[in-house]
């Protein structure tokens, strides 16, 4: 994703205290208290410009939503998405949703193992060159770190445009030990599926007439015990 450099973006960031994290490590172990309750917390890792993490935390106000990102530049672009949608929907400052810069590389020092209930990626970077397959946000040495940090319930729900990355990561996601549900090749192949909210680069690409490849991954222990008791209602 390519941005423009921007002045007085790190100030602009700073004034959003109610919104924006700018050091995660802070509340390691403390997101309860960041929002106030125990509700479950749900992130998306590498939230781009932020219209998916807007749109779930307007949805779904009953969970807690973080979206990380690496650039300041997203960060206040995604405030800016987040505070609109909040005023349109409720017409109040936004409550249960943060904004945290940060390095996914760097994400067991942001959260405290059991403290994230679902972990969202979306269109992450698909690194085509084999030599960069270690950065792929599906690698096994990042899955370690998200079964940590997941809780009992927890899941993992990636989509992505990028075959090759799908295929890569159903073999990381197996490779891992890891069950993986509801597999679709075409997410939106009967027409724009409304029960998911969409990101910046899925509008974009589903109006290319592109496939969506999505999955769920179960990891936490009730999660997968109530998958295992109703894995055969669906056929
Ligand atoms: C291809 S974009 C997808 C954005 C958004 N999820 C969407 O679907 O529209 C990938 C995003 O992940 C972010 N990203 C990639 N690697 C990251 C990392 N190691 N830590 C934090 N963010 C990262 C990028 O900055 C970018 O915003």
């Amino acid at each position: 994703m390519r941005l423009r450099g921007r002045k007085g973006i790190r100030e602009n960031l700073e004034q959003q205290q109610d919104l924006v994290v700018l050091d995660p490590r802070e509340y390691k172990g403390r997101w309860s208290e960041v929002f106030g309750n125990d509700h479950p917390i749900h992130v998306e890792l590498g939230m781009g410009k932020g219209k998916f993490i807007s749109g779930m935390s307007v949805k779904y106000p009953e969970s807690n939503f973080v979206g990380m990102d690496m650039y300041d530049e997203l960060i206040r672009r995604g405030s800016e998405k987040v505070r609109n949608h909040w005023q349109e929907q409720y017409q109040t400052e936004p409550e249960s949703v943060r904004l945290a810069l940060g390095n996914i590389e760097s994400i067991e020092e942001f959260f405290a193992p059991g403290e994230i209930q679902r972990i969202y990626l979306n269109f992450s970077d698909p690194w085509p060159k084999k030599k960069h397959g270690r950065r792929r946000l599906t690698h096994p040495r990042f899955l370690e770190k998200y079964c940590t940090l997941l809780n009992d319930e927890g899941e993992i729900h990636f989509k992505t445009d990028s075959r090759d990355l799908f295929q890569f990561s159903l073999n990381a996601f197996a490779a891992s030990g890891l069950q993986m549900r509801n597999i679709s090749l075409s997410l939106h192949g009967e027409g724009i599926n409304e029960e998911h909210v969409m990101t910046e680069y899925e509008t974009k690409f589903v109006g290319q007439g592109m496939p969506i490849y999505r999955c769920e991954v179960v990891i936490g222990e009730s999660a997968l015990k109530r998958y295992h008791e109703h894995k055969m209602d669906e056929f």
